[in-house]
């Protein structure tokens, strides 16, 4: 019963190539990118800046799923609207970030280990029964000569398969995000030999830990070069690299990828998200989708500056963005989007019921 609703939730933040908005930033990294842009960096600001995204028009559109974070999970609207009501008014699942961030591990020098475990039973039943359908956690990997270790490895996929076994235990989809970070110089083909091996541990601990793969997503990195390597890629480089790392170490069981951005900018990662389903769509057992959050939320957050005067410009500017992503979800992304208006014909036209020769939808 119960598996038989993750699957359900699953599919339906999978559905109709939508993505998810990811907005779970912590408080120190939510003021660290408000600092930058000289923005309060106060609880007020951060609830501000939630609601701006949260209001968006036609967000439902292209998202299927909001993660949050603690702190946004409980705030509200200026006019006293829950987020959460505000989410389920609008057909968007709310997601819950559950990982308490990455800390040192023992013995190994620069690398981490996320943790949140203690306690994680009681306080994913507290964000199911507030109406929580799936959660979040994060695990970090930094390529150098010697790193990832083993012993980071195992530290880390351990935890993220416990973290998933108590998620479908309170009934909440656990996406499962490894992160092989971009920084450095390395080359592509050293990110996907570490990606997949990063994701065969990933899935060797989600076996032992009996978790069921068809109520679960995962959200990797794209298998991309440092991003001090000097050798250009291709989008194509990088959806042939992805896929193919993909291909060898993700169970088909699984029913969706929805990649993190992991710094890119907004367009770049559009394009190869795109590149991916353009080419290879029908092929893959999964779908392939976007759960971004810099390169969907930088161009909103440049606009929006703090000020309530520009709400409506940085709104359009995420509602455009994540209408490119979903169009790239269809492989149907194309650069003359990025100067469209959300209404114009390019976009509409690939969102249209698709007709079927005697005129009937298809
Ligand atoms: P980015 O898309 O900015 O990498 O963030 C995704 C995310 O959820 C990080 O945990």
């Amino acid at each position: 019963m119960r598996s038989h609703s993750l699957v359900a939730t699953a599919a339906q933040l999978l559905a109709s190539d939508k993505g998810l908005l990811a907005i779970d930033e912590s408080i120190a990294t939510c003021n660290a990118r408000f600092a930058t842009l000289g923005i309060p960096q106060s609880e007020e600001s951060r609830r501000a800046y939630r609601e701006m995204l949260l209001t968006t028009p036609r967000l439902s559109g292209s998202i299927s799923g909001a993660i949050l974070c603690d702190e946004t999970f409980h705030q509200s609207t200026a006019n006293g609207t829950a987020f959460l009501g505000l989410l389920a008014e609008s057909g968007i699942l709310a997601g819950i970030k559950v990982d308490l961030g990455a800390v040192p591990l023992a013995g190994r020098a620069g690398e981490t280990v996320t943790e949140g475990l203690d306690g994680l039973r009681q306080r994913l039943a507290g964000y199911a029964e507030l109406g929580a359908r799936f959660a979040k956690w994060r695990a970090v990997f930094r390529i150098g000569r010697e790193t990832p270790s083993m012993m980071s490895i195992h530290a880390n996929v351990h935890a993220l398969a416990r973290y998933a076994a108590l998620c479908q235990e309170a009934g909440l989809v656990p996406i499962v995000e490894p992160e092989v970070v971009m920084d450095g110089a390395h080359s592509i083909e050293r990110c996907g030999s570490v990606t997949e091996a990063v994701l065969h541990a990933v899935f060797r601990a989600l076996y032992a830990q009996d978790v069921t793969l068809e109520g679960m997503i995962l959200k990797p990195n794209m298998v991309l070069p440092g991003a001090s390597c000097p050798d250009p890629v291709s989008h194509e480089d990088v959806a042939y690299a992805t896929i193919d790392c993909l291909l060898r170490s993700v169970p088909a069981a699984v029913p969706g990828v929805t990649f993190l951005s992991g710094g890119q900018p907004a367009e770049p990662a559009s394009a190869r998200l795109n590149a991916m389903n353009g080419r290879s769509k029908d092929a893959m057992p999964w779908a392939l989708s976007f759960s971004f959050a810099r390169a969907v939320q930088q161009p909103a957050l440049d606009l929006w500056g703090g000020r309530a005067e520009n709400v409506d410009v940085a709104q359009h500017a995420l509602e455009l963005r994540v209408a490119i992503n979903r169009a790239a979800c269809r492989g149907a992304y194309r650069p003359s989007m990025e100067h469209d208006d959300t209404s114009s014909s390019a976009l509409r036209a690939v969102f249209a019921p698709r007709r079927g020769p005697s005129g009937s939808s298809a």
